[in-house]
């Protein structure tokens, strides 16, 4: 149901039962739903860590892994009021002591193709997705296809950033021949983060 509805007024899609105040909370509602299952958790885009830590802190379960792709060097082109190179790192990884938790350092271009063979995806599988950029979350999309599968859930944090990361989505769906349904699952401002499960 709209916020919207029958005001006469533009539709903002809201609907009451999936919508968020801020990124935290849209995470700890799929988190209250993942805590105690084992999942894979892959995370595009890292930088600080924030978010791989809060998922590594709050699923505990043995089996369940967390891999983080990130140059550490920061956006490799501007993105929208952000320069190149806003987020580095100085290419250190986050502090996080936890056997569970992977870093892959350097361009997805160079490492994603190479690392995902080494990785599994019989699990329920989380990606987030946190580029910001067009380039590098089409060129995620394409990466992790092929591995996609019913119930895993993808997370954008920018999807509202038209000529980006929605963009992004639109051309993927369009050169998969629309071979996924994406259930909407929690957006929060407007869709400037949005959660789908795959059907
Ligand atoms: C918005 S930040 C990630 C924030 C983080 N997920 C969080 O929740 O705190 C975006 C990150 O994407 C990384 N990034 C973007 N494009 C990349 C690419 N092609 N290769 C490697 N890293 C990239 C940048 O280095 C930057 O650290």
């Amino acid at each position: 149901m709209s916020e919207n509805k029958g005001k006469g007024e533009i539709n903002d899609y809201y609907t009451r039962s999936a919508t968020y105040k801020n990124r935290i909370q849209l995470h700890d509602k799929l988190l209250s739903e993942l805590k105690n299952k084992p999942i894979y958790y892959y995370e595009f885009g890292v930088a600080g860590g924030d978010m791989i830590k809060k998922w590594s802190s709050i699923n505990k379960i043995e089996t369940s892994r967390f891999v983080g792709f990130d140059s550490f060097e920061g956006l490799p082109e501007h993105w929208e009021e952000k320069q190149q190179g806003h987020f580095n790192q100085d290419g250190k990884f986050p502090d996080i002591k936890d056997s569970r938790v992977k870093f892959v350092k350097g361009w997805f271009q160079d490492s994603v193709y190479k690392e995902l063979l080494n990785c599994n995806f019989e699990k329920q599988c989380v990606y987030h997705l946190d580029a910001d950029l067009f380039s590098s979350t089409l060129y995620v999309l394409f990466q992790i296809q092929p591995k996609l599968k019913v119930n895993d859930i993808l997370i954008f944090d920018e999807f509202s950033s038209f000529e980006h990361e929605f963009d992004a989505f639109e051309i993927f769906k369009k050169c998969t021949n629309n071979k996924w349904q994406f259930e909407f699952i929690g957006a929060v401002n407007n869709y400037r983060q949005v959660a789908f499960k795959l059907k």
